[in-house]
């Protein structure tokens, strides 16, 4: 038996069709669908409350609770089946897919069939290049910072087919905020078979999308939780550096004053190197505390490799700066740590700290 859950806010007009395509499209298939609604003001509860009688339907109404993912949650928590399908109500998610992608289920057993938007034989329908964008956008940053989906196509997606049991074991882990839920599954429950499937994004049948400024600061907000705000943390380590880098020029020069003058090509060599081991230390020890895995004498030297061109970079701009333009030497040293700051970040998360800790 497979259950349906479907998420709806005000999607009033658009619940009987989709159950009618539901049923025509699973014909001779066991399943329910169980419709999570958060109070709607247009009543869609009530409406679709209607509907329970004559068919498979429940109808879920949450009183306290407002939110696209934990009501998808609490649906896959209510469901009897042993795969559930998560879907939109506004038809963007054509229920036609819904055969092929049990039968996936039934011949692999996957813990995942995803409806992906970015497999070759996908497409989207009617989106602004506005709203395209945006979603490419979010996608790059969701596998930019979240090593556990950057071999999904469309992580993002919210037409998914899931084994049950990967959530229900899963829940205490579970932190359900904003509108993509699949991200949540996808890094908290580690799910090891993922299937993505194509499928045409179709618009939106009556409504309108409730994808809004909120929802979007919400994602990042979503997307910092799910990474355990490592670029903060890695942007906290990088401001201490740059004290710490400018402390030791500072004390260098107390010592030999012409590490500031004629040496300074040594006194700034030698200040990056030693922040450079401090940041590494705390890296280790905090930002990438999760991905240790493997031996650390590694990854120091793979983060001095892997740096050089950040450091270049610093190294480059705040010689030049002091010997060109005659720049204060702190100044200078301050404007190429800036410099280097960004060229290092994404050398860490991309190329360095990328297996988790055993
Ligand atoms: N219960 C509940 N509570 N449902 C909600 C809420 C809420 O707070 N907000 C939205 N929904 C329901 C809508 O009624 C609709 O059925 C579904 O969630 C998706 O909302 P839309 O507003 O239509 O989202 P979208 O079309 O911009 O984006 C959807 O599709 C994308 C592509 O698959 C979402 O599913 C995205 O997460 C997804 O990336
Ligand atoms: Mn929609």
């Amino acid at each position: 038996m497979l259950s349906i859950v479907v998420p709806t806010y005000n999607e009033r007009d658009n619940v009987l069709s989709l159950i009618k395509e539901i049923e025509k499209n699973l014909y001779g298939q066991r399943f329910e669908i169980i419709i999570v609604d958060d109070n709607s003001p247009d009543k869609t509860w009530s409406y679709a409350a209607q509907l329970c009688s004559l068919r498979k339907v429940v109808v879920i109404r949450r009183l306290n609770m407002r939110g696209l993912a934990s009501a998808v949650i609490d649906g896959i928590s209510f469901s009897r089946g042993e795969y559930v399908a998560v879907m939109d109500a506004d038809l963007q998610h054509p229920p036609e897919y819904l055969r092929s992608m049990l039968n996936i289920v039934a011949s692999e057993h996957p813990d995942l069939v995803i409806g992906s938007r970015y497999v070759s034989g996908a497409s989207i329908e009617s989106w602004s290049l506005t709203r395209s964008l945006i979603s490419r956008i979010a996608t790059l940053l969701a596998k930019l910072l979240l090593p556990e989906v950057r071999n999904i196509k469309d992580p993002m997606s919210g037409f998914f087919v899931v084994r049950k049991e990967l959530v229900t074991v899963n829940k205490p882990k579970l932190k359900p905020y904003g509108y993509k839920v699949l991200l949540e599954i996808l890094v908290r429950c580690n799910p090891k078979k993922v299937i993505e499937v194509p499928y045409i994004f179709r618009s939106r049948q009556h409504g309108k999308s409730k994808l809004s400024t909120k929802v979007m600061v919400e994602y990042i907000i979503h997307l910092l939780k799910l990474s355990s705000w490592r670029p903060l943390k890695f942007a906290f380590v990088g401001a201490l550096g740059t004290v710490i880098n400018l402390t030791i020029l500072y004390l260098l020069g107390l010592l030999i004053p012409q590490l500031l003058g004629r040496l300074f090509i040594l006194g700034s060599a030698i200040a990056i190197e030693g922040s450079m081991l401090f940041n590494f230390t705390l890296h280790e020890l905090w930002t990438f505390r999760d991905r240790r895995g493997g031996p650390m004498i590694h990854r120091l030297v793979l983060y001095h490799l892997g740096v050089l061109p950040a450091v270049l970079v610093q190294y480059i701009t705040a010689v030049g700066l002091k010997y060109l333009l005659s720049m204060n030497p702190f100044m200078a040293q301050l404007i190429g740590i800036f410099m280097g700051f960004i060229v290092n970040y994404l050398i860490c998360e991309l190329g360095i700290w990328t297996k988790k800790s055993v």
